[in-house]
Formats: structure tokens, C-alpha cells, sequence
């Protein structure tokens, strides 16, 4: 039995992400469920409003005031959860003194960040800590990184049953996904931007493939999709994949911290697949264009003091429900063994990806870190949700998240 009162608490259940997550969370498990959950954040007027808006039965569900600024209130948050869920971002400006607390603690933790840069900064700080400490920080619990993580999981578990060996190379490519940006999200790449005028060090770290994996020394020489590339299998048109460079550091750490069960040498990318012919190749040649600029724009001080004045969308906006609800996204992970034998798995999510499917697989990492996963068979340590949550969390996002897993060729 638990000394603590609630075995998940939502920090930042005002932003766009969290009240879907709140949403998800009352619905899956009411206000006194199976689940002790509880809603915090730091203002308590905001969330009582959010909690209101779940509809009766809700007011049973308690609120915490906690200001990431402030660690005794951190502290106290802590101290009342086996689990905290985290979606204040950007996690590099507002996120640090939570992992920290949370690893002097033995605070479970798992959160939404896909800022490579930030995620290695409290590995150098706190690892060794988590691991005497007991607490499981698990990163990238939502659309980056989990369908990857788990796809590559799923991928490599059936090629070792089929051909009793793993896929040495596999290619993730978007087939198709529908959804928009958050104000959250942008604020996180214009952050990770802004980081980078600061200090060009940063590029480097964030364009070497393994930036995550704990020796930090390269394996086989990675490919990544950058430019608009032919498909030579398919013959289709490929673009580079935003999201690409968090995910694929996820997985490679995955296969490290599992102790190289996809092999030394493995070799995993990702990217958005276009269509064939002219028409797919100008998708690809738009796409590759449209993220360079926007990069650039992010870079650039006076452009992007522009775009987040008057095109990005503001902390705090994001999709209509409309929106997440129309959406979706069918990934496929193409993966050839030593021995030359093929296979793929396709990943699908109900929703879309950035906001109503995401919030759905935190709320179930979250639920299953508290539920399933003793410390006594994952202990403290910076994990990731291959490693830390795998066959558990599996099921848990067909049962009741809207995600397949599913070898089709
Ligand atoms: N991995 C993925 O697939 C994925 C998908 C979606 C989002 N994300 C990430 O998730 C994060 C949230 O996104 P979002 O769009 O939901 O963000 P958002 O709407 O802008 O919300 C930000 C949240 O942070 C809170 N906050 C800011 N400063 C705080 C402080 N000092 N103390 C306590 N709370 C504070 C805000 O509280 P107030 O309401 O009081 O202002 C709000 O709840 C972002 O980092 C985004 O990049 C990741």
C-alpha cells in the first residue's frame, strides 16, 4: 500500500494539452475511480474552471496549487503522489526544478518534452541521483516519442518470434496524418531555436543521432531524411519528418538502455512519405522548404519576433475538438534483419496526433508507471517508454487509448 494519497497528479492541467488530458483522465476514471487522481497548477481560480468544465461528478476531484518557480510547493506536490504527470512547457524554461525535486524525492515522472537538448541536460544532472532515489523519469510520453518507441518495441519483438533475430535497419515513414500545432508546441520549437543563437554548441548535440544514448559514442552511420529522397522500394517521394529528431534519439537510447537487443549497429529514420511522381515530388520539395524556413525564421531574432507576434498560435491555443477528433495518423516501420528477411508494422492513432491522441497515451503511461510497474522491476533512472512501461503500455493504448499496433506485410 501507498503512504501517498493520489497515485497521479496532473501538473498543468490548465494548459490546451492538460484539459484533455483532465477530460480523458475524468472519463476513463471518474473523480474516486480505481485511479487517485488529482489536477494542479498555479493558479487555483484557473483550475477550478477547468474542473467545472468536466461536467458533474467532477468536483470531487481535488486541486493543487504548485508554481514551477517556486520548489516548496513542488516539494508539496510530491510528496502527496506516487506519479506526477507533467505538461508545463517548454520543459527547458519551466520544467527543470520539477525533475529535480522529483528525483530527490523518488517521485515517479513522465511528461511531454520533445526538447533533446533539455532531456540531456538533466541526464547530466540527475541520473545518478534517480537511480539511488527510486524515481522513474520517463520523457516523450505523448505523439513524440511513444508511437515510435513502441512501434520499433513491437516491430523488433515479432522479428525475433518470425526470424529469430531483429530488424537491423527499420525506416519509419508517415503515410498519412492529419492534425495541427498547439501554441505549447510552438513555443518549444521557438524555444529550442532561441537556445541555439544562444549557444552553437547546441547544433551539434542536436544533430548527432545518438545525443541520448548513455555512452554517447556512434554506431553505424545514420541515415536521416533531410532532403526530398526517392524511395527506391516504393518508388514514392519522401520529406523530412519534424518530429524525426527526438523521436530517433528515443529509440536509439531504448536500444541502448535495453542492453542492444536491436543490435550494435542498428540503424533507425524517420520521414513524411509524399506520394509518387511529379506531384509527390514537389510535396516533398515544399515540405523540405516550409520546415527551413520556418527554422530559419525561429533563428533569426527580428523574424522570430514576427512569427510570434503575428502567425504562430499563443501558449495556450491549439486544435478544435473538431479538429482533434477528425484526426489521425498511419505510421508505417518498414524493417529488414541481418539475414535479409523484410517485414512492417503499422502504427495507427484515432485522433489527432499533437493533442487528442497524445493526451490519451500520457494519461496511460502516467496510469501504467503508477499501476503496473513495480519499482522492484524498474527501478530509478531516466527511462524511456519502451524500456520503462513496454507490453503494458502496449495494451494499455489498444485497449483504451485508440492506437493498433499491427505487423501487416
Ligand atoms: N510530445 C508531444 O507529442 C507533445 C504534444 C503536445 C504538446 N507537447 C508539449 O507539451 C507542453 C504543453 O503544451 P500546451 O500546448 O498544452 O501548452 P500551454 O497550453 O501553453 O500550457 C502551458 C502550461 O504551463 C503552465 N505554466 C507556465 N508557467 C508555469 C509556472 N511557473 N508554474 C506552473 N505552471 C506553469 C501554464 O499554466 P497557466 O494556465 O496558469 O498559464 C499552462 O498550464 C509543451 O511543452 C508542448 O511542447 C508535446
Amino acid at each position: 500500500m501507498s503512504d501517498h494519497p493520489f497515485d497521479l497528479i496532473v501538473f498543468g492541467a490548465t494548459s490546451f494539452v492538460g484539459q484533455i488530458l483532465c477530460d480523458y483522465l475524468f472519463e476513463r476514471h471518474g473523480a474516486d475511480g480505481d485511479l487517485k487522481w488529482a489536477m494542479a497548477g498555479r493558479s487555483k481560480t484557473k483550475l477550478q474552471s477547468v474542473r467545472a468544465a468536466l461536467g458533474e461528478g467532477a468536483s470531487g476531484i481535488e486541486l493543487i496549487t504548485a508554481d514551477a518557480a517556486d520548489e516548496n510547493s513542488l516539494h508539496e506536490m510530491c510528496g502527496q503522489s506516487r506519479v506526477i504527470i507533467s505538461t508545463v512547457g517548454p520543459y527547458a524554461l519551466y520544467g527543470s526544478g520539477l525533475v529535480k525535486v522529483c528525483v530527490e524525492t523518488g517521485t515517479d515522472y513522465v511528461d511531454l518534452t520533445g526538447e533533446a537538448q533539455w532531456i540531456l541536460r538533466m541526464l547530466l544532472e540527475h541520473e545518478s541521483q534517480a537511480e539511488k532515489s527510486g524515481a522513474r523519469i520517463i520523457h516523450c510520453c505523448g505523439f513524440d516519442s511513444v508511437p515510435s518507441d513502441l512501434g520499433v518495441y513491437h516491430h523488433q519483438k515479432v522479428a525475433l518470434e518470425e526470424f529469430g533475430q531483429p530488424a537491423t535497419q527499420i525506416r519509419m515513414q508517415v503515410a498519412r496524418m492529419k492534425g495541427a500545432a498547439s501554441g505549447g508546441t510552438v513555443a518549444s520549437i521557438v524555444n529550442i531555436a532561441r537556445e541555439m543563437t544562444k549557444n552553437p554548441a547546441l547544433r551539434k548535440i542536436l544533430a548527432n543521432p545518438y545525443a541520448l544514448v548513455p555512452d554517447g559514442k556512434a554506431r553505424a552511420r545514420q541515415l536521416n531524411i533531410t532532403t526530398p529522397t526517392r524511395d527506391p522500394k516504393t518508388g514514392a517521394w519522401l520529406g523530412p519528418f519534424v518530429m524525426a529528431g527526438i523521436n530517433t534519439r528515443i529509440v536509439h537510447r531504448s536500444n541502448a538502455l535495453g542492453g542492444y537487443d536491436y543490435g550494435m549497429d542498428f540503424l533507425y529514420d524517420e520521414s513524411m512519405r509524399m506520394g509518387r511522381g511529379l506531384k509527390g515530388g514537389l510535396a516533398a520539395t515544399a515540405l523540405t522548404g516550409g520546415l527551413g524556413a520556418f527554422m530559419a525564421g525561429a533563428v533569426l531574432p527580428p523574424s522570430r519576433w514576427l512569427m510570434e507576434k503575428y502567425i504562430l498560435p499563443k501558449p495556450g491555443e491549439g486544435p478544435s475538438r473538431e479538429q482533434q477528433r477528425d484526426g489521425m495518423y498511419d505510421l508505417r516501420f518498414y524493417g529488414t534483419t541481418a539475414s535479409g528477411n523484410t517485414s512492417t508494422t503499422r502504427v495507427t492513432g484515432d485522433r489527432d496526433p499533437g493533442y487528442g491522441s497524445t493526451a490519451k497515451i500520457l494519461g496511460e503511461a502516467g496510469a501504467c508507471l503508477a499501476q503496473d510497474i513495480a519499482k522492484t522491476d524498474v527501478g530509478g533512472g531516466f527511462w524511456t517508454p519502451a524500456t520503462a512501461l513496454g507490453d503494458s503500455l502496449l495494451a494499455r493504448l489498444q485497449q483504451h487509448a485508440g492506437l493498433t499496433f499491427e505487423v501487416c506485410d
